[in-house]
């Protein structure tokens, strides 16, 4: 008999829901909340309004493109933390509804190790043990995985994550929530190696963003004419729109240049230090343009077997939280469904 896990997603601002048949994925529909984009970043109670709106017609996509009936489930996955409390709510409620419904077991799933996971979803599988340099809007991780449900965090950030300094960055320049693929939008254009903003010193493998974000908003303060990014005169708030508007590619791209080599110096540090040469990128910041062609290209030169998850993998999906959901179901691992455990704002 196959084994069919239905998941939902609803740690943040996106209602996802998939189904996984015996570790494949048929369906993985995800609906977006725009509602944001007018206040520069996710407004929680409203995040989870727009889940409460949306989980139904959501679940009921996925089952019905999966072509399988509710009755056909084994068992239902959900995000059950790190995000948002609401909206986690929202779907470990719904999960578990449908578990006691259906009388089918419950599994809790750790975004994160999903976002790790997305990288099993399709072939050719990275092989284990392989290091996984996790970048998202909260997380920036670098996680060696030595089985589907054996990892450890061998690094991590100490202040923002590597997709709040795609999107602190852009709301600097004036553009919308979220604005890590607009960045990755101009960067397109422009030349990487204009503006070069300062790399932070942080030993070991975890990551700073924070002072390149200062450093950024020194550098628009000051048209980009000081070197040093010491808060000095600053000019006009026109003078400041006019130079951002006239160089918007280049300061993309020279932000994002910075930002992967950022992530990418770890990472190396981190095979240097492991010995292990698979390498997969997961997380929302994995879909950057310039992150995997500058990976693929490292991974090629140091004769790296690298990985990365197809588009709709990297960023929030339920796909990702299904074949967890699946791995967890294989081994036994089940959730009680007590109200406390539903949902967790970290773990
Ligand atoms: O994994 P994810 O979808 O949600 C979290 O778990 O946080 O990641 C969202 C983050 C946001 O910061 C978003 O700006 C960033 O991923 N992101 C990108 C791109 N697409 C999404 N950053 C840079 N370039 C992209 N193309
Ligand atoms: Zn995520």
């Amino acid at each position: 008999m196959p084994v069919r896990i239905l998941a939902i997603e609803s740690s943040c601002d996106e209602t996802a829901a998939a189904v996984c048949v015996d570790g494949c994925i048929v369906s993985n529909i995800v609906a977006g909340q725009k509602v944001h984009e007018q206040y520069g970043g996710v407004v929680p109670e409203l995040a989870s309004r727009a889940h409460m709106q949306h989980i139904v017609p959501v679940v009921d996509a996925a089952i019905k493109k999966a072509g399988v009936r509710m009755a056909e489930i084994n068992a239902v996955g959900y995000t059950q933390s790190p995000g948002l409390i609401g909206s986690l709510l929202v779907g470990g409620q719904f999960a578990k509804s449908l578990a006691l419904s259906q009388k089918i077991p419950l599994i809790a799933v750790h975004h994160m190790q999903a976002h790790v996971l997305a990288n099993l979803i399709d072939s050719p599988k990275p092989s284990f043990p392989f290091l996984c340099l996790t970048v998202s809007g909260g997380h920036t991780q670098l996680i060696q995985c030595d089985s589907p449900l054996t990892m450890k965090v061998l690094g991590e950030t100490i202040d923002d994550a590597a997709g709040e300094a795609f999107d602190k960055s852009a709301k600097l320049l004036g553009l919308p929530y979220p604005g890590g693929p607009l960045i990755d939008h101009y960067a397109q254009a422009g030349d990487g190696k204009r503006f070069n903003f300062p790399k932070p010193q942080i030993a070991g493998l975890d990551f700073s963003f924070s002072g390149l974000k200062t450093a950024i908003l020194y550098f628009l303060q000051q048209a980009g004419k000081s070197v040093s990014y010491k808060q000095g005169q600053q000019i006009s708030k026109i003078e400041q729109d006019k130079f951002i508007a006239d160089n918007l590619s280049d300061i993309c791209a020279s932000i994002q240049q910075r930002i992967i080599s950022i992530l990418l110096d770890k990472l190396e540090k981190a095979v240097h230090q492991t010995g292990i040469r698979s390498v997969c990128l997961a997380g929302g910041v994995s879909a950057n343009r310039g992150l995997r062609k500058e990976f693929l290209t490292l991974a090629q030169q140091k004769g790296w077997k690298a990985s990365i998850p197809l588009f709709e993998y990297s960023t929030d999906n339920a796909g990702m939280i299904a074949i967890t959901a699946y791995y967890k179901y294989l081994d036994n691992q089940r959730s009680d469904l007590t109200l406390s455990s539903s949902a967790r704002a970290n773990w």
